[in-house]
């Protein structure tokens, strides 16, 4: 039998049949503790003298837990509609994108729709949250505030006050003194974050928690928490841009990859309502390399731009350069463009970016990709208040995607005339948008650019090169 891994690293949580110097696993030194397995002891012992637990049946049907609602309609959506009393939730992010700008606005509007909110931070003091609530003009609203970092002083407070819901910022400053590991260890964080939600869970208090991401893009003491947690969303955004998407990545009341799209400006975070419209607004005239994508993120349709530039490359290894969606998937683009469509890239360098700072993971995107790529690389617009949008196999077919219906709807709402799609059974429609389909991505690169499919050019694509 292989024996049971005894030590953890603290850094990065790997677990380890022995101890060693360096963790094999994330690299750091002098992280790895021993966890004694319970095979003896009081402990042990205690395992084996339970009672019995109540078993029910799964026809028993809870009522379904009702929900205050924020009144910002972004943030109750990721929420799955509104907060779950008793519910513990992690909110993730970049340092500096807003999620304490966000948490303070948020409590204010809880404070204001009836709940008791406290807000906890570690990071700031107490005088600096107030100028932030003073800059956002959010002082009027009753929540109670405290700069403190020991959750044994927390929680003795949490239990004297009873508020509805308590905001903890950041959860990777909280300690526990029972915890030999410094603040922002991955002990530390799992053992505050556990006091924290099973405590908050006892009483009846929602808890949100703060958590910092690292470079790698994981809450840093991370994974950890996660399942801890019944809700886990993450703020995302580019520094530069003013959009920010709090996105859900889990939710026990509600959908996941549901997203709420803001933007940062002087007096906080505000709402958008139409992402696709605020996504699409700096567009111009229509230039080689860009192309409207009809997607969707979550339930809601959000319409966005690609932008490709393929140019010769100087470099004997030719640059691949994405931002705001896969490389890899990218790398497939071009390789089935080259294989299917006569259309090499070797020797030219591609970049390929999201207008806006958005990410994309819907598979639905690859024609649109594709047609950015083909559009720079013939240096050939696409025509005028067109939207795409299809999944692209490895055979160079074009198969249809998820929901086409919302797309070619809000599509047609933001005043486009004509979609591209791939050919499918069920007819899509939606008015005043003319639909033409394609069967696959040949058909679709002759239609579309006149060029023929194996290995034709036009008269720039040749002196691109
Ligand atoms: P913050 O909420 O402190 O980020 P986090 O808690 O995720 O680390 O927000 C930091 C940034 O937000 C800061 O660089 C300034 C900007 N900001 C605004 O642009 N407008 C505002 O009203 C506020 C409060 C912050
Ligand atoms: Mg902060």
């Amino acid at each position: 039998m292989a024996k049971a891994p005894a030590f953890t690293c603290t850094n990065c949580g790997a677990a380890h049949t022995k101890w060693a110097g360096q963790c094999d696993v994330c690299g750091a030194w002098n992280t790895l503790v021993e966890e004694r397995p319970l095979t003896a002891g009081p402990a042990a012992r205690a395992l084996a003298a339970g009672k019995a637990i109540p078993l029910t049946d799964l026809a028993t049907v809870a009522e379904a837990p009702p929900r205050t609602e924020a009144g910002v309609a972004e943030l109750d959506r990721v929420l799955g509609g509104g907060l779950v009393p008793a519910s513990a939730v992690l909110v993730g992010g970049d340092p500096g994108i807003g999620k304490s700008t966000l948490l303070l606005q948020a409590a204010a509007r809880f404070a204001r729709g009836g709940l008791k909110v406290l807000y906890v931070s570690g990071e700031e003091s107490a005088a600096q949250i107030q100028m932030r609530a003073a800059r956002l003009g959010l002082t009027e609203s009753p929540v109670a505030l405290a700069a403190e970092t020991g959750l044994r002083d927390i929680l003795t407070t949490l239990e004297a006050e009873t508020p509805d819901l308590v905001i903890i910022d950041s959860i990777q400053t909280m300690w526990l003194d029972s915890v030999e590991a410094a603040p922002g260890s991955v002990s530390q964080v799992r053992a505050a974050a556990h006091a924290l939600t099973s405590f908050a869970k006892r009483k009846g208090i929602a808890v949100i928690m703060v958590g910092h991401v690292t470079k790698e893009g994981q809450i840093a003491g991370p994974r950890v928490v996660e399942h801890m947690v019944d809700t886990v969303l993450y703020f995302e955004g580019e520094r530069g841009h003013q959009f920010r998407i709090l996105r859900s990545h889990k939710n026990r009341f509600g959908p996941a990859d549901e997203i709420g799209v803001f933007e940062m400006t002087g007096r906080g975070l505000v709402e958008v309502k139409n992402p696709s419209a605020l996504f699409l607004s700096e567009r111009g005239e229509p230039a080689p390399g860009s192309v409207v994508f009809a997607g969707i993120e979550g339930s809601r349709p959000v319409l966005c731009e690609f932008q490709a530039l393929v140019a010769p490359s100087p470099h004997a290894q030719a640059r691949r350069s994405v931002v705001g969606w896969d490389g890899g998937r990218l790398a497939m683009i071009l390789a089935v463009l080259e294989s299917r469509c006569g259309l090499p890239f070797a020797g030219l360098d591609v970049y390929l970016n999201v207008a806006g700072g958005l990410k994309i993971s819907d598979p639905g995107a690859d024609l649109a990709v594709a047609a950015a790529l083909i559009s720079a690389r013939e240096d050939a617009a696409l025509p005028k208040e067109c939207v795409i949008l299809g999944e692209i196999s490895l055979s160079g077919a074009l198969r249809p995607v998820a929901q086409t219906e919302n797309r070619l709807k809000e599509a047609a709402k933001l005043g486009f005339t004509t979609a591209i799609t791939p050919q499918a059974k069920k007819r899509s429609a939606a008015a005043g948008l003319t639909l033409r389909q394609m069967a696959d991505l040949p058909g679709f690169v002759a239609e579309t650019f006149g060029t023929q499919a194996a290995g034709g050019r036009t008269e720039q694509g040749r002196r691109s090169q």
